[in-house]
């Protein structure tokens, strides 16, 4: 058997978690809103219309902030067709995914959705077919308290509160030319700034996003991310990063190594951020905001035969393996590895589209394979310290990344408990025997929760669940060493604590 090392101490450590990092998108995309976290009529629908059974699910998941509405259809939206007496709203065409829009959900809804699920909004602006005076219109609707022509408004459509919404982003994927009003580096730049800074003139306390590269294989990448950062610097918190990875050549061992180039994407965002801080002698620094990643490449095929122009279609309905499952293990723990700067993460998207979820129309809800990586990593490590954990590993030869580590591992402390965390993936066919040095973290055991099957290909279904986790027999600590034994091709989720549970 191959031997790794995890070695623990918890004065080296990388920096807090912030809950945002375990995020996700609601995109009015195929059946995500219609059918997915709104059915009415539906047995577990609640009076406005939500499925309570998805939502317990969400919540159940460890999603802490919803992006929302796009995604590619923010890009083409006139947030005014949502609000306001449902009889009125128009039905239009939404040239991102060639569907009808119905309208019948709307920023307020939403908003709704989101306060029963205990999120935090995370609102998008329209930067393609719009611009600063429909933001700036979009911030008064949602987050100014009254006594105006946009706050007035809102309080007529019922909602005497302001919505309070702290968290917006500048348009979607803008260097993309897929994109409804797809910009240049200069284009965005100019936009993006004179739209932040009448948002924030209508409400100084929100955060904004500047819109990154679409993928690290963007031609403009990271040339984009030096000019937008250049013109915004003053303006904006966070630059976003999206990426989407997928087995297309059934390459197994380079698929499960496919979080190197997050990492890679990471770390040059990282850089072209400090550039700029550096060429413009700012004190200030931008983090991260990674609000699109996941595995999509399933739906690729059929979604081409799918006819345009019809409500909610079945778009981007990826039915997920257990090696996606691997994968989004081995993303999850390189997003927490790079905590300090990547301070906010959106699994796209919550609910029939690339998601976690799936529902079945007037039926039951079930969860994907990669429900539990994302529902472990949000629930052990949203309040924790990421540890600068020493990781040994044996490797293994791929053909995109060359030797790549079969042990993929990061360790999150909780200083509330006291116990720390280790969030590993096996890449390899074999068991690996990992050894854990626990430092000064004076655990006695190792809990250990295991998600393993012996098919890659295994998926779920509505019918029941093939890949779930298992609880393992606790491995005691002895001279501050435990070793505990990795499935072949498994998620895993070892707690150091004084005892089992
Ligand atoms: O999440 C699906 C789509 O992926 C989003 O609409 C877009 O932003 C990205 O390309």
């Amino acid at each position: 058997m191959n031997n790794a090392t995890v070695t623990l101490h918890s004065e080296f450590s990388i920096g807090d978690v912030d809950p945002r990092l375990f995020g996700s998108f609601v995109e009015h995309l195929g059946r995500a809103v219609y059918e997915g976290i709104y059915e009415p009529g539906h047995p577990a629908a609640d009076a406005a219309g939500f499925r309570t059974d998805v939502r317990d699910l969400v919540r159940d998941l460890g999603v802490t902030v919803v992006r929302y509405p796009g995604g590619n259809f923010v890009s083409g939206y006139d947030w005014e067709d949502g609000v306001g007496p449902r009889a009125e709203r128009p039905r239009r065409l939404d040239l991102a995914w060639r569907s009808v829009e119905t309208n019948e959900i709307g920023v307020d809804e939403f908003m709704e959705w989101a306060r029963a699920t205990k999120v935090e909004p995370y609102m998008a602006v329209n930067l393609g077919t719009r611009g600063p005076e429909a933001a700036r219109d979009l911030v008064e609707y949602c987050n100014h308290p009254g006594g105006t022509r946009m706050s007035d408004r809102r309080i007529a459509n019922g909602r005497r509160d302001p919505h309070a919404i702290k968290l917006w982003c500048l348009g979607n994927e803008m260097d993309g030319p897929w994109q409804i009003g797809a910009k240049t580096a200069n284009e965005y730049a100019r936009v993006a700034t004179e739209t932040a800074k009448v948002m924030r003139w209508v409400d100084p306390t929100i955060e904004l996003v500047a819109c990154g590269s679409s993928n690290r294989g963007m031609a403009t990448f990271p040339e984009w991310e030096a000019t937008v950062l250049d013109a915004t610097y003053d303006h904006v918190d966070y630059i976003s990063l999206h990426s989407y990875y997928g087995n297309r050549s059934d390459d197994l061992p380079s698929y499960l190594a496919k979080s190197i180039d997050m990492d890679a994407f990471i770390r040059s965002v990282i850089a072209t951020a400090d550039y700029v801080k550096a060429k413009r002698r700012s004190a200030k620094r931008i983090d991260l905001s990674f609000d699109e990643w996941n595995v999509w490449f399933h739906s690729n095929s059929k979604d081409k035969e799918i006819e345009p122009w019809s409500v909610a279609p079945p778009l981007l309905e990826d039915i997920y393996t257990h090696e996606d499952a691997l994968l989004v293990g081995c993303l999850l723990i390189t997003l927490l590895k790079h905590a300090d700067r990547v301070r906010i993460a959106c699994l796209a998207q919550p609910v029939n589209v690339i998601a976690p979820i799936m529902t079945v129309k007037g039926g039951p809800a079930w969860r994907q394979t990669i429900y539990y990586p994302f529902m472990h990593a949000a629930t052990a490590a949203g309040r924790g310290t990421v540890l600068r954990a020493a990781v040994t590993s044996p490797t293994y030869p791929t053909e995109e990344f060359g030797d790549v580590d079969l042990l993929e591992a990061v360790a999150v402390r909780d200083p509330q408990m006291g116990s720390t965390t280790v969030f590993a993936v096996n890449r390899g066919r074999d068991p690996l025997a990992v050894e854990i040095r626990t430092g000064d973290s004076a655990g006695s055991t190792v809990a250990h929760t295991s998600l393993a099957h012996d098919d890659p290909k295994a998926t779920n279904g509505p019918d029941g669940e093939r890949v779930r986790p298992v609880d393992l027999p606790a491995q005691p600590v002895h001279g501050g060493i435990a070793t505990v034994t990795l499935a072949p091709l498994s998620w895993n989720v070892l707690k150091v604590a004084r005892d089992a549970r």
